[in-house]
This record gives structure tokens, sequence and C-alpha cells, in this order.
């Protein structure tokens, strides 16, 4: 099946999403996000996709995804937008469920659902036009796909209640002194270097990146002590791994390690 909404190109690896619908600014309609959803599904489903790593970004020079598609949501009652929200956050949490990394490479507006899709990327790297907000206020909403808990834990939460209660946008440098967003590069230069980082943690034992994943998201809920019993199980597990005993000897062997994901 072809999309409409996306399209997706696989190059050694690096999955690249790009949400086009530039006429609406990327705008996340319900055809997009089940798109979205399908795209990460295919292209991760299966074991195969170790090693692999995740770029979604929007098409166009002016936006990532400028929220979800508010032409639509004004026909929306209560129990549609209750499975709206739910369909936006099965999508977010999918992302973060991946045992591959994820990129967002933000190249414009990421406002609204935008916002926080990018926010369920691990890494989010921004160009100098991007601009980040909550702003669903305005429309008499709050944020639906996830933004009130996530924009909380990335920036604190008196922070995010700035920024959801005002609807204010923030230019990617401000993002960036926030911790929205790692860094910022000239439009241009944005996806070349989120594909120089996605290939090098491509290069690294696949089975490590996604342990560390998992243990860095599920031990950020936890209590310190619980956090660290997790850490332990999750190094321990990793030396009954190939990619350890391969990692370990390429070092001893001055040589490069060839992972398999096993
Ligand atoms: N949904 C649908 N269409 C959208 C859209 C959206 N979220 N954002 C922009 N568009 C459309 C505009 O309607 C416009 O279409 P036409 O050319 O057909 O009129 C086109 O994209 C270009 O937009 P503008 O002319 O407004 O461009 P601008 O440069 O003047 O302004 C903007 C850009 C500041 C991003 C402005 O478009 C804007 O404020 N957009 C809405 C942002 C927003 O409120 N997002 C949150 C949505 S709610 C949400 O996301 C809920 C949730 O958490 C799930």
């Amino acid at each position: 099946m072809g999309y409409e909404n996306i399209h997706v190109e696989d190059s050694e690896g690096i999955v690249t999403v790009t949400i086009d619908r530039p006429k609406s600014l990327n705008a996340l309609s319900t055809a997009t996000i089940a798109e979205l959803s399908l795209a990460v599904a295919r292209a991760f489903g299966d074991p195969a996709a170790a090693g692999k790593a995740l770029i979604l970004t929007g098409a166009g020079e002016k936006a990532f995804a400028a929220g979800a598609d508010i032409f639509e949501m004004t026909r929306m009652s209560p129990p549609q937008a209750l499975a709206f929200s739910e369909l936006g956050h099965r999508l977010c949490d999918a992302l973060e469920a991946l045992p591959v990394p994820t990129i967002a490479a933000v190249n414009g507006f990421a406002l609204g659902g935008g916002c926080e899709l990018a926010m369920a990327c691990d890494l989010v790297y921004a160009s100098e036009n991007a601009q980040f907000g909550q702003p669903e206020v305005n429309l008499g909403v709050i944020p639906g796909f996830g933004g009130t808990s996530r924009l909380a834990r990335r920036v604190g939460p008196q922070r995010a209640r700035e920024l959801i209660f005002t609807g204010d946008r923030i230019d990617a440098k401000t993002a960036q002194r926030l911790g929205l967003v790692l860094a910022v590069f000239p439009p241009g230069e944005l996806l070349p270097n989120c594909r120089a980082v996605a290939k090098k943690i491509a290069g690294k034992g696949p089975l490590a990146v996604s342990q560390a994943k998992k243990v860095i998201a599920a031990g950020s809920d936890l209590p310190l002590p619980a956090a660290n019993a997790l850490e332990r199980q999750a190094f321990a597990a990793l030396f009954g791994s190939v990619d350890r005993t391969e990692g370990m000897a390429a070092f001893l062997e001055k040589r490069p390690a060839r992972f398999t994901g096993c």
C-alpha cells in the first residue's frame, strides 16, 4: 500500500519518514497519524530492524507539523475526540517503545501535536527557523497527544505550565536552552546532521542501544533504587549476547566490531 500523507525512505538502515502535507503545514489528520503508525510498524516490526534508526521530519521549509488537523477537529464530538487522542497517543507510545533510536528533525513549526510527536522521539534536533509550542488553549482545548506529560518531563512542570497556559511559541534557540532541543542547525544542515547521528548510533551494538533506551525510559519513572535494579538486570542480560562477545573481542583485537544484533 502506498501512502498519501507521508513518504518513507530507507537508506542503509536509516529510515526517514516525512510528513508530507505542506499545504496545511503538515497538520496531523487522522489519516496521517494512521499512516505514520503503519510506516513505523512496517519499518521496525521484525527482528531484522535491529541496527536501524528512524528520522522523523516534515516536507517543505516551513513546518515539521503545525499540530493536529484543526479542520478535522472542528467536527469532532467528545467521543470522536477521545478516539483521535487515543490514536495520537498510540503513535507516540509506539515511537517510544521502538527498539531503535528515533530522531525528530524539526525543520519548522512543531506546534501542538507536532511538538508532541517530536517529544516522543529519543533525540530532537532543530533548524534555525523551527518554532515549538503547545497552542491548544487558543482553540479552547489542551494538548491531546501527550503534551501535558511529555513537556513537563522534558522542561519541568513549571515551564510546561507556562508554555501550555499561554500557548506561546518559542524559537529553536530557546527550545535548546530549555532542553527540548539538543542542537540547532541551518536548515540545509539539519537532515545531514541527523543522518550522521543516526548512522553513528546504528553502528553500535543494537541490543545495547535498545536496552539503554528501554532502561532510561522505564527508569525515569521509577525511584532511583528501582531504576538502578533495572540497569543491573539489563547489563547482566547483555553478557549473554553474541554482540557482547564480539564487541569485547574486537576491542582486544584492535579492530571494528561487527555487530549482528544477536
Ligand atoms: N490544521 C489544519 N490546517 C492548518 C494547521 C492545522 N493545525 N496549521 C496551519 N494550517 C493551514 C492553514 O489553515 C493554511 O491553510 P490555507 O492556506 O488553506 O488557508 C496553511 O496551513 C498555512 O497556514 P497559515 O496561512 O496560517 O500560515 P502562517 O505562516 O500565517 O501561520 C502558523 C503559521 C502560526 C503555524 C498558523 O498556521 C497556526 O497557528 N496554525 C495552527 C497551529 C495550532 O494551533 N496547532 C495546534 C493544533 S491543536 C492540537 O495539535 C491538539 C493536539 O495536541 C492533538
